[in-house]
Formats: structure tokens, sequence, C-alpha cells
């Protein structure tokens, strides 16, 4: 069996859990980034040989708009597929089902599911340090079923949480620009997944392209970039009653 790892993980944590979840299995493994927004998707095509495990993060619910499109461009002919969904503490609601979706259309056979929760992106304070060790020994624990699982061919008919037609998600406010101590340095315009920063003025941002993810924001060496911070402490009180509690991570075999 060959091993991929297919990830859109903007900030890092959906690659983190997915790592953990192959860590005891694959040690070799191809990996492909989601977030390479010059990246030809249709020359990835795999065959029953083959074992992915595709993790993407919730957003508002959903897999991210990008995820989606750069996914179905891909082939699967019958390659086994993972998915992971990581999410913020709030909740993931129709995530996997869309992503199951969207796999199976594109050629996949889905054959286990795992739901990871990992630090909020946009309002950090909720699930902060996750995946912590608990997560980390406990995502390792679901690779080691999935993989003897899939050992056996993997079965058919994997049942998942979320309704069809999907929950509507229109974005966040959230757009970061640059603020005084941006150098234009354009590391932000490279990195981002959707292109929205313009490199001859990278303080800016195009808003209607922009999908929130937060990426500019971790890459930029000066701390240059930034959402209002008003408008991100109106979001946490917002958020605090359905984002406090811990919740578990799930396995879906
Ligand atoms: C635009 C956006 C929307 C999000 N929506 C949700 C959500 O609906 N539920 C949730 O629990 N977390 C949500 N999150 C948090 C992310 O799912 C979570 O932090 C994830 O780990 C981010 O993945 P990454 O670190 O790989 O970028 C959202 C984050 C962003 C940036």
């Amino acid at each position: 069996m060959n091993f991929c790892q297919i990830t859109f993980s903007p900030t890092g944590g959906t690659k983190k859990a997915a790592d953990a979840l192959m860590q005891s299995c694959c040690a070799h493994r191809r990996e492909i980034d989601l977030c390479e927004s010059g990246a030809d998707f249709s020359q990835f095509r795999f065959s029953r040989e083959d074992l992915c495990v595709v993790a993407v993060p919730s957003y508002g619910g959903r897999v991210p708009g990008p995820a989606v499109r750069r996914l179905s461009r891909m082939r699967g002919n019958g390659a086994m597929a993972v998915l992971v969904c990581v999410y913020g503490n709030r909740a993931y609601q129709d995530t996997l089902l869309e992503l199951k979706d969207t796999l199976t259309a594109a050629g996949f056979h889905c054959i286990a599911a795992v739901a990871a929760v990992a630090q909020h992106s946009i309002v950090p304070q909720f699930a902060a340090g996750r995946p912590d060790a608990r997560d980390m020994s406990q995502l390792r624990e679901f690779g080691e079923k999935i993989f003897t699982a899939a050992q056996a061919g993997g079965r058919r008919g994997l049942s998942l949480p979320g309704t069809r037609p999907y929950r509507e998600y229109a974005g966040t406010p959230f757009k970061p620009r640059g603020g005084g101590e941006c150098t234009r340095c354009g590391m932000c315009a490279k990195s981002c997944p959707v292109r929205a920063i313009p490199m001859e003025d990278p303080s800016g941002v195009d808003e209607s392209a922009c999908i929130s993810c937060m990426r500019c924001i971790g890459v930029c060496p000066s701390h240059a970039r930034e959402v209002s911070p008003a408008a991100l402490e109106a979001a946490a009180q917002k958020m605090k009653k359905a984002c406090s509690q811990r919740k578990e991570n799930e396995l879906f075999l």
C-alpha cells in the first residue's frame, strides 16, 4: 500500500492532527499541500494501491471552498480515503459529509473518518494548545485502528454526521491587513492559499477573495498583519458558550 497525506492547513492545526494519525503506520508518505495556489491538482491520479489521508479544517461547519475545488480535480480511481476534519472546539456540522461527498465524486473509496480538535485559528483562546498530548496519543490510536481496517480493504457504507443540503456559510468579516510595521516583504502574499494579497501592495487584501484563514498573520515576520482586536473580542464573547467546554476527538470506522 502507498500512503499519501493531502492537507489544507493554513495555520498548521489540521496538519498536526493528520501527522499524529499517520505517525504509527506510515513513515514513508507522499504529501500534497492543498494550500498551494499555483499547483495543478488535476495531475494527481491515484489507484487502488493507494491510501490517502485527506485533512481539512472546518470553516462555518463546511469544507473550505478552495479545498473542495482542488480535491474535485483529483482522480481517486478507487483509492482508499481517510477523512479528517479539524475544528476549533465549536462544531464541525456538515464538514465530514461534504468531504465524503467531494471525495466519492472524485472516485475515492471513503473507509474511515476522524473529527479532531485544534486551537481556533481566528479566536485562539478557544481550544488553546490543542491538539495536546492527550489528543496526540488518541489520534495515534485512531490511526492504528484505521490502518488495520485498511489492510482488510476497508468496509463500504461509511456513515457520517451532517445533513444535505449543507448549511450556508458566507465567510467571516475578519480580513487581515498590514499595519504601519509592514515592510512590504511579500511573505504573506506568497503564502496566501487564495492569492488574496496583492504582491505590489501586500499591506492590503482583496476582501472578496480572502477566506479569513489567518495564515498571513502567522507568517508575517514583522507581526504587521491583524484583524480588528475589538471585532475579535466581540466574536469571542459571542462564541464563548459554544466553544468553552472541551470537546473530544471522534473516530468513524
Ligand atoms: C474562516 C474560519 C472559520 C472557522 N469555522 C469554524 C467552525 O465553524 N467551527 C469550529 O469549531 N472551528 C472553526 N474554525 C476553526 C478552525 O476549524 C480550526 O482552528 C482549525 O484547526 C484551523 O485549521 P488550520 O490550523 O490547519 O488552519 C474556523 C476557522 C476559520 C479560519
